[in-house]
């Protein structure tokens, strides 16, 4: 994909990622765990019914200076044994409350660095699932891993505990970059650890690859997804590094190495882009790339494409997520609820009072027709707004007057060739593929009431 400068400048701004709608910048502390409790037996009659299950492990052996994950270091044993009891009384207490004849379809392991906690705890809490919830037959169980703490064996430890996808964050191959961010790289040979997975019989590799970071070159980020290309993993995915030093200190620290500049930035992103597209994946999104027979790939072109707060899915599969553990994000139809993010505020609020919301938000009927645009625009590249007006019992004319969208309002990007909107159908073209966060935002009443701070949108 080669990148139109003039496109580049012309919109060029900040704005949100949209990984919900309303971000989670809009989320009120004023919700509560009461209010929790009502909008889980809601969810019992919303959609999709089947259910999705993250769980957050907040600890990490080291903290990598680039990271924008909520996370902690220095953990005792004890002190995780405390956070992984109250991460089974929090799935007990919700489950309860959830209709015992909905099907997990999806259960997601997220961090932090789940793998890098003992495994007899990660059987703990697999088992308490199976316990409480009917599995499809074809669930999906995956796992965040960091290399720098994969042995062998616990590859097939995964295995026997039900999980069947691993994600490897690799970051980078490259030693001097790994330093820089103050990372250790694989425990053992990157190639030898995916070959270990696939012959234990995961049904799939994810690879995470961050570009914009300290010391790397187009030249040098080249090799770095020739190498990841020759791993051969069902999915990659390259992560533009997001720097939010005013949110995340530990950030700062990178600038006295310095970045790469944004035309080197755009040029690893053009180049690895052509270079995974050559090598057979098809792109998803802005930044994940799938074999062509993988669930992602098949509902990008099957338009049934979706995306939650753990990456992208698909709308056949999805199920509403229940989130357990420290600033863990549950996702129902009609609501978001944030766990307060320190652990071991968490803990005690677990312990006392069974749930632990920080904050959240009631969704209304319009923000959820807008929330089914923006996913649309954010995932497929394509939104048949007659479809949603049919599915809400409206007219068109009254879709667009009840989310304040004026029709004219996509003229630039019509002639800038960005997209096409014809017959209430938004078909976004390949040279728009980047700047699906700004057309999102034309779609967001909410705009104009910025809340915290947004990252550039290309
Ligand atoms: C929870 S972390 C991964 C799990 C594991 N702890 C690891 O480091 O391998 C999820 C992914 O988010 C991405 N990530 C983290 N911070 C980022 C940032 N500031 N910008 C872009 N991507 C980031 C990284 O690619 C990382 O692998
Ligand atoms: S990138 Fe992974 S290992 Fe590094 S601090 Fe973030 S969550 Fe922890």
């Amino acid at each position: 994909m080669k990148i139109n400068e003039k496109l580049l400048k012309k919109y060029s701004s900040t704005g949100p990622r949209y990984t919900s709608y309303p971000p989670a910048t809009f989320f009120d502390t004023n919700f509560t765990n009461d209010d929790f409790k009502e909008k889980i037996i809601v969810s019992n009659n919303e959609f999709p019914q089947n259910i999705s299950v993250y769980i957050h492990i907040p600890f990490c052996p080291q903290i990598c200076h680039f990271c924008g994950c909520t996370t902690e270091t220095g953990f005792t044993k004890p002190f995780l044994e405390r956070y992984i009891d109250a991460l089974i009384k929090e799935i007990d207490y919700v489950s309860k409350k959830i209709d015992s004849t909905r099907i997990l379809t999806q259960v997601h392991w997220g961090g932090g660095t789940p793998n890098a906690i003992s495994y007899k705890f990660i059987e703990r809490v697999t088992n308490k699932l199976f316990d409480t919830f009917k599995f499809a037959s074809n669930y999906e169980m995956a796992i965040e891993c960091n290399p720098a703490h994969i042995e062998f064996r616990h590859i097939e430890l995964l295995k026997k505990f039900g999980f069947n996808r691993i994600s490897l964050g690799i970051q980078d191959f490259r030693l001097d970059v790994l330093e820089g961010i103050n990372r250790k790289p694989s425990k053992h040979p990157i190639e030898d650890v995916v070959k270990k997975i696939s012959d234990e019989g995961f049904t799939g590799t994810n690879i995470d690859l961050v570009y914009g970071l300290p010391y790397q070159t187009p030249k040098r980020f080249d090799k770095t997804v020739d190498r990841a290309i020759r791993l051969n993993t069902d999915r990659i995915v390259t992560f533009s590094y997001a720097h939010v030093p005013s949110i995340l200190p530990r950030q700062k620290i990178l600038e006295d190495i310095g970045f790469p500049s944004s035309s080197d930035k755009a040029l690893m992103y053009e180049n690895a882009y052509k270079k995974l597209v050559d090598a057979g994946y098809v792109s998803i999104g802005m930044d994940h790339y799938s074999k062509p027979d993988d669930d992602f790939a098949i509902a990008l072109k099957n338009k049934q494409l979706h995306r939650n707060f753990q990456g992208y899915c698909t709308l056949e599969t999805t199920g509403q997520v229940y989130a357990f553990g420290a600033s863990s994000i549950s996702q129902l139809d009609s609501a978001y609820i944030q766990n307060i993010k320190n652990a071991s505020q968490y803990i005690n609020s677990i312990e006392k009072n069974n749930l632990a919301v920080l904050r959240g938000y009631s969704v209304t009927k319009e923000q959820k027709i807008i929330r089914e645009i923006i996913n649309s625009i954010m995932c497929n590249y394509f939104v048949d707004i007659n479809l949603i007006s049919k599915k809400y019992n409206l007219t068109n004319s009254e879709l667009y007057n009840s989310i304040q969208f004026k029709e004219d309002s996509l003229e630039d990007f019509i002639s800038d060739k960005i997209l096409d909107f014809d017959d209430n159908k938004i078909t976004i073209n390949e040279s728009g593929r980047l700047f699906t966060r700004n057309i999102a935002m034309r779609f967001d009443p909410l705009i104009d009431q910025k809340i915290g701070t947004y990252s550039n949108t290309v």
